[in-house]
């Protein structure tokens, strides 16, 4: 059996460990949710707390600061964040929400044709992209019972590549919107496969990645997709609800955006308060209103964190992790009827293991009232996150050993 101090021994060589002294942690309790809501970390905190000295100070007259200005705070802001996903400086923008962001994208580049009017999503998608994507069938006069496609999962937990690549040879489909990491089951998808397909395919394919920065690398540059976007709540550490980030494929910058904005200007250009729409020369011009400030500053103070170790690194301990959490959950789990549902394979998952089991709220609510907290989903799944810049091994078993007395009871 797996004991206390093997998770300990584990810990003690974890060579990431001086992250976890950055990060607020929330008093007795042991946090596994960091796919839901990650911590709030001291970088993010002393960022927050600059800008708003900085707001104190000068008030408006922080927006051209020449120290700091809030005017293109979001450009710099990007830039770092273009670096993180391996995209060019000008394909990244951190700004609006997640399905704002979707909106844009799809307002953007949804283009259907008598021949392609077609969208393809999965069963399992995330209901904020799905509500997104029929919206704008709708707004094509397009119903989304004939025009919306999913690719169907065998077991409800996982969608297969293949079925994919089937969907998306199929003749009609005009874009795809997939997630990187299925939000339910943390099944990573093979996503320079799929992006082959579409490509093969012709059809434009955008990647929800919400579940994937921060916890699995991310190189744009290499894959070479159309689009993708993701929040910056869950891995990224940046606070509820923070701005979003999207990245654009460079060859797709000369898209005039579906959703305009004065923030969407060329910056020199702005401030003309012309009529006339002049869009930025980069992934920018799909910047809508006024940037969300403080959320930014929150970003830029956890992004300093990832520049302390390196995604690859953060990835071997995810990985570790959650290889683990499947250790404890076959040895204690097993056997009272829970079943995971995450791929075991090492290229086939994210950050979080999903365990189905028929108690799973009342599990969660039992674990919960003893300070472990996980995150339950509908119908039957405990989430449970281990994140690698804060998560221990000992607050993996622990988490396993409160499920296990849950389920004796
Ligand atoms: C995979 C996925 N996509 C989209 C969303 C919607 O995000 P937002 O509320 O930031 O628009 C979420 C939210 O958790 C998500 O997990």
């Amino acid at each position: 059996m797996i004991s206390l101090s093997d998770a300990q021994n584990l810990d003690s060589g974890d060579p990431l460990a001086h992250l976890r002294g950055a990060f607020c942690l929330p008093a007795g309790v042991v946090y596994l949710n960091g796919n839901s809501l990650g911590l709030l970390s001291a970088p993010a905190e002393a960022a927050i707390g600059a800008m708003i000295d900085q707001w104190k100070a000068k008030a408006g007259g922080a927006w051209m600061d020449p120290a700091d200005a809030w005017f293109d705070y979001t450009e710099r802001v990007s830039a770092r964040l273009a670096a993180f996903v391996g995209a060019e400086r000008g394909e990244v923008i951190a700004t609006g929400s997640t399905t704002s962001n979707l909106h844009q994208l799809l307002a953007t580049f949804y283009q259907p044709t008598p021949a392609r009017p077609a969208i393809l999503i999965d069963s399992l998608a995330f209901p904020s992209d799905a509500h997104a994507v029929q919206s704008h069938l709708r707004l094509h006069r397009l119903e989304p019972e004939t025009h919306l496609r999913k690719v169907a999962s065998r077991d409800g937990a996982t969608i297969d590549e293949a079925a994919i690549e089937a969907m998306l040879q199929a003749p009609g489909v005009s874009m795809a919107i997939l997630p990187a990491v299925v939000y339910g089951s943390g099944q990573l998808i093979d996503m320079p496969r799929i992006t082959r397909a579409a490509k093969q395919a012709g059809v434009m394919l955008g990647w929800d990645c919400s579940h994937a920065i921060g916890a699995v690398p991310l190189n744009f540059g290499k894959l070479d997709c159309d689009f993708a976007f993701w929040c910056h709540y869950k891995y990224m550490n940046a606070g509820p609800g923070a701005v979003a980030g999207m990245y654009v494929n460079q060859r797709h910058l000369t898209a005039n955006p579906g959703l305009a904005g004065w923030f969407g200007m060329d910056k020199s250009r702005q401030f003309l308060m012309q009529h006339t729409f002049e869009p930025a020369a980069g992934a920018g011009r799909f910047q809508v209103g006024s940037p969300h400030l403080l959320s930014l500053a929150a970003l830029r103070g956890s992004l300093s964190l990832f520049d302390r170790s390196d995604i690859a690194s953060l990835r071997s301990k995810s990985l570790a992790l959650t290889e683990f959490l499947f250790r404890l959950i076959d040895e204690r789990l097993a056997k009272h009827g829970a079943q995971i549902v995450t791929p075991r394979e090492p290229h086939r998952r994210g950050g979080h293991v999903s365990i189905a089991h028929e108690n799973a709220e009342q599990i969660c609510k039992a674990i919960a009232a003893e300070g472990i907290v996980t995150d339950f989903r509908r119908p039957g799944i405990i989430r449970i996150t281990p994140a690698a810049m804060y998560s221990t091994f000992e607050e993996c078993f622990r988490a396993v050993e409160a499920i296990d007395v849950a389920l004796q009871k």
